[in-house]
């Protein structure tokens, strides 16, 4: 073989060297990349679980310190409505055993998030009525702040759910929407058979809009988590909780809010238990 054509053959094999080497260097960066990812997400994944493992933990210290409470409250919101009752008629000195009553009341709810929370409930179906339900749950919340209520049901107003678990999600979202409004001014509640549900999945939906201080994007992500308050007195348990509730009734929930304009809340919940 001629020199020439020997000197072609190696630059060719060089050339194909170069390429072979060329991609596998690109293949290796691909790789190392890949590594990078798989190592921040093993990195995420542990972190979540650290916070499971402590969110668990802080639930069991916090269902027992509840129990614990649960029963001198108990006591106390008995003896606040004899209060309230032997003061009728001296208005000024009744207003104060008013404010005993409305400060246990409040501490009872934080009370019942923190068991729920614990507990991760079931939901235990029974037929609901949401008009009864949102009376009762606006009343329980009207002497927490200078807030008006609009409710308005359109349509139906029936469906399977359980009660108990239904009224701590429709509290924790008006003690939210009354707290955001310190000023003052109207909660709107709005429920109705939602249009988009089909025949066989009948959907109810729950609005609750407020005219308040809003959320702000970089929170609105975190605003269901367990313990994330901007409150200064706030648990952190309120949504988390309205969030299981959601789960336990295979529903969905959604908020839309605008900083300095106000913020709704969408819950969606089918009509009829899942067989
Ligand atoms: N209607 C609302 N308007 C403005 N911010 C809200 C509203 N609802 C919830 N948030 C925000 O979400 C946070 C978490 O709410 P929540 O879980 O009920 O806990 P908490 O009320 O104890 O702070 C609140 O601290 C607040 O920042
Ligand atoms: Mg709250």
């Amino acid at each position: 073989m001629a020199i020439e054509q020997q000197k072609e053959l190696l630059s060719d094999a060089f050339d194909i060297f170069r390429v072979a080497s060329r991609k596998l260097e690109e293949q290796y960066s691909t790789l190392e990349e890949k590594i990078e990812e798989l190592n921040s997400e093993l990195a995420e994944k542990n972190r979540a679980m650290e916070r499971t493992r402590r969110l668990a933990a802080m639930g069991e210290m916090a269902a027992r310190i509840a129990h614990e409470i649960r029963n001198p409250l108990g006591s106390m919101a008995i003896f606040s409505t004899l209060l309230e009752r032997e003061l009728d008629g001296d208005e000024e000195r009744r207003k104060l055993a008013t404010s005993i009553s409305r400060g246990v009341k409040t501490l009872d709810n934080i009370l019942s998030n923190m068991l729920h929370f614990a507990a991760s409930p079931g939901a235990r179906y029974r037929t609901v009525d949401l008009t009864e339900l949102i009376a009762d749950s606006v009343q329980m919340t009207q002497a927490c702040g200078k807030t008006g209520f609009e409710v308005v049901h359109c349509g139906s107003t029936e469906l399977e759910a359980d009660e108990g678990l239904l009224r701590q999600l429709c509290v924790n979202l008006l003690l939210n929407a009354v707290d955001s409004m310190k000023k003052g001014g109207t909660v709107t509640i709005t429920t109705r058979l939602d249009p988009a549900g089909t025949d066989t999945v009948e959907t109810v939906e729950i609005r609750v809009k407020d005219r308040g201080v809003g959320i702000s994007p970089e929170n609105i992500d975190r605003v269901f988590d367990p313990f994330f308050t901007t409150r200064s007195s706030g648990t952190g348990l309120g949504l988390a909780i309205v969030n299981s509730v959601v789960e336990a009734h295979s529903g969905s929930i959604n908020v839309v809010s605008t900083p300095g304009v106000g913020t709704e809340f969408i819950v969606r919940l089918p009509r009829h238990e899942a067989k």
